[in-house]
């Protein structure tokens, strides 16, 4: 077994050919049984070497409680292997059949003002539901059984993208289960007061007997309490992906374990998560009339790589084209889904695969495009599907590559939490919107990036970016502190470094934590008005705009960069920078406009000596490497909507037009790529 390695995805690969795996979701139940041979031979056509099979079978293969009916999906995986289409199969939990929530009422989640979610759609199970466990684990434990020596079977899919529909439930399983983790968290009913901070507002408990979830309350509910809502809820889940594992691991151990992430998903920890899977996999669904789809699906893509530390990950769900959830879900025109298929791979994905293989012919995806549209194979789509399948079957080299990054951004779930709760200096800090203000000047310099939890080693960085850690711990303020003793260059933004675990305030001035490495105090928090911007002056004159927060900041050993132009913070530091042992910190007392934030993310780059990896790259010309025992891979995707010309440090060959002599220029049509190597 070699789960841990870098190549975890190929670990138990038995049918199909190495390299990047190649497919979709596949939901033979919705298709006659005649309509399957036709999709063999079709995935064959396309290049697909591996589907996601049974996400939603659960009510066909258990009809009635504990009668099983395995024989059409052993006919549908004997097929797959008869062309060599290797299966992640799925544990088929992810919607229970109707019975079980007709013959037990209690696995329906409920709301926080106590509304019953019914069946009708999916994920309608509460995650504390002994029930739903105990039923969820037999049928993969008969699962496992069944398809343990199946010759399809390459991994696991555990559920499917927890969370999405019902991250939380509030029902009275859901807050026996709530008391039951505060009483292991906390041990006694003191400590969970003195954490919770109980002695404001009458709301001392006498026992863990009178704790409830944050359900529908007059006013805010306790924030402390909110937040371990949020703890128990992604912890909750994630027992229910571990109660499958178990059993999967205990039948078939050579075989790998994955679950999808919905994106970037606040109630579920990625990071932690992670830990528990041998390959990570994300669903990533861009967004055709956005322009910075990309640079959001980047940072989508970096988290999913950083989250098991640089192994090869899954793209596990994307559209052909368009989707049927959006308010208007607009085609990807041509080219786009090849470019963002390739910025996966580029970005260190193993799997390029589709929601779904078939589009469905009645329910409520029937608007979402898939590799085989309703107008078969004779379609745009089809084609642009197959070409793909094929041009990434003919580069099986780049599987198992990595990258590496001068640079980390910070993101924890639990600030995350914290930040967005209520009763906030302001209720309109958003930590995504934060994150991918940073983010985005990294992206389009073309600076690689880490996002990676604040706990992890970060002695490799030359630069780390910390937006909004309104949570922060003290043993992870100190590694930031050291960080920068030793000399490393740290760029945080405001409202950082706040609250400790239990969201109560570090006292000893804002930021206390941070502000030795700072060199900085906060005396108040200025919020700003919606629509409400400042202006930021520079010392060389130059002027920038700001919006969203603004913060009196008294500078204790930090230099201003920039001031407040105006407002009653004018002439006060904006922007501030301190030389610290070794190293520096910046500190962002506001939300900078776009282009003062990517002018100071390239001061700061510049100062901690972190290059984009091809200096003066066109505009939206991404540009990323990954590289290992087969070599080194260049890719470069243009984004943009015009042509390119781009200039190599050397010649070198384009590897998905082979035969080309090598050059070193190149021009790259509007969403083209191109994966160059050495020759
Ligand atoms: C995902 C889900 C799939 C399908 C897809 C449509 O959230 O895992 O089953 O619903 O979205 O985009």
């Amino acid at each position: 077994m070699r789960l841990a390695d870098s190549s975890a995805i190929d670990a138990r690969r038995r049918l199909r050919p190495p390299g990047i795996a190649f497919g979709g979701d596949y939901n033979p139940e919705q298709w006659p049984e005649e309509v399957w041979a036709e999709d063999v031979a079709l995935m064959k056509e396309a290049g697909v070497s591996l589907v996601t099979a049974g996400i939603f079978s659960w009510a066909k293969v258990e009809p009635r409680p504990g009668e099983y009916d395995f024989g059409w999906f052993d006919r549908v995986m004997d097929h797959l292997a008869g062309a060599g289409v290797a299966v992640c199969l799925a544990t088929m939990t992810a919607s229970p059949p109707p019975w079980l929530s007709r013959l037990h009422p209690g696995i329906l989640p409920e709301t926080a003002d106590g509304r019953r979610m019914w069946p009708g759609g999916r994920q309608h199970y509460c995650p504390s539901s002994r029930v739903y466990r105990e039923h969820a684990v037999r049928l993969v434990e008969r699962l496992a059984n069944r398809y343990a020596d199946h010759p399809a079977l390459e991994m696991w899919h555990i559920g499917n993208e927890y969370g999405c529909h019902t991250p939380m439930c509030w029902c009275d399983e859901s807050a026996a289960d709530f008391r039951r983790w505060l009483a292991e968290r906390y041990g006694d009913v003191e400590a969970l007061n003195d954490a919770w901070s109980t002695a404001f507002w009458a709301q001392r408990y006498d026992s863990f007997d009178e704790v409830l979830p944050p359900r529908l309350a007059p006013t805010f509910p306790n924030p402390a309490q909110q937040l371990d809502f949020a703890r128990f809820s992604d912890d909750a889940l994630l027992q229910c992906y571990l109660a499958e594992k178990e059993v999967l691991r205990r039948i078939t151990p050579d075989v790998p374990v994955t679950t999808n992430f919905i994106g970037v998903h606040k109630p579920v920890d990625a990071f932690r998560w992670a830990a528990e899977e041998d390959v990570v996999s994300v669903d990533v669904y861009q967004d055709p009339h956005d322009d910075s789809t990309h640079i959001a699906a980047g940072f989508i893509f970096d988290v999913t790589r950083s989250a098991r530390a640089g192994q090869p990950w899954m793209l596990m769900e994307q559209a052909p084209s368009a989707v049927n959830w959006r308010d208007r879900n607009g085609p990807k025109p041509p080219g786009r889904m090849r470019l963002w298929s390739w910025q996966a791979v580029a970005q260190g994905a193993d799997a390029v695969l589709y929601f779904q293989w078939r589009q469905s012919r009645g329910g409520a995806e029937k608007y979402h495009s898939a590799m085989v549209p309703h107008g078969g194979t004779d379609t745009r789509i089809f084609r642009e599907v197959s070409e793909l399948g094929h041009e990434l079957g003919s580069v099986p080299e780049i599987a198992g590559t990595r990258s590496t990054a001068e640079v980390a951004l910070v993101l924890d779930w639990n600030s995350w939490w914290a930040l967005e709760l209520d009763s906030h200096p302001s209720t309109a800090l958003n930590q995504m919107e934060i994150a991918l203000a940073h983010y985005r000047p990294l992206f389009e310099d073309g600076i690689a990036c880490d996002v990676v939890p604040p706990d992890r080693d970060l002695s490799g960085y030359r630069l780390v970016v910390v937006p909004n850690l309104y949570l922060l711990k003290e043993p992870d303020a100190e590694r930031l502190t050291a960080f920068v003793r030793g000399g490393g260059h740290l760029l945080v933004s405001f409202f950082s470094g706040i609250v400790d675990e239990c969201d109560r305030v570090h006292l000893g001035g804002y930021p206390a934590p941070l502000r030795e490495v700072l060199g900085l105090r906060v005396e108040e928090f200025w919020p700003l008005a919606e629509n409400e911007t400042v202006d930021i002056r520079h010392a060389d004159g130059t002027v920038g705009r700001a919006d969203l927060w603004s913060e009196a900041v008294v500078p204790e050993g930090a230099q201003a960069v920039a001031d407040f132009g105006c407002g009653p913070l004018a002439g006060q530091p904006a922007v501030t920078r301190h030389s610290f042992g070794e190293g520096s910190a910046w500190y962002v007392a506001t939300r900078l406009a776009p282009e003062a934030m990517r002018a100071l993310t390239q001061d700061v780059c510049r100062a901690a000596s972190a290059g984009p990896l091809l200096p003066g790259l066109p505009e939206h010309v991404q540009a990323t490497v990954r590289e290992g025992d087969a070599g080194r891979f260049l890719f470069l995707l243009n984004h943009g909507r015009d042509a390119a010309e781009i200039q190599l440090p050397e010649p070198m060959t384009d590897a998905l037009t082979q035969g080309a002599t090598p050059t070193d220029r190149l021009t790259l049509p509007a969403a083209g790529v191109a994966v160059l190597v050495e020759p």
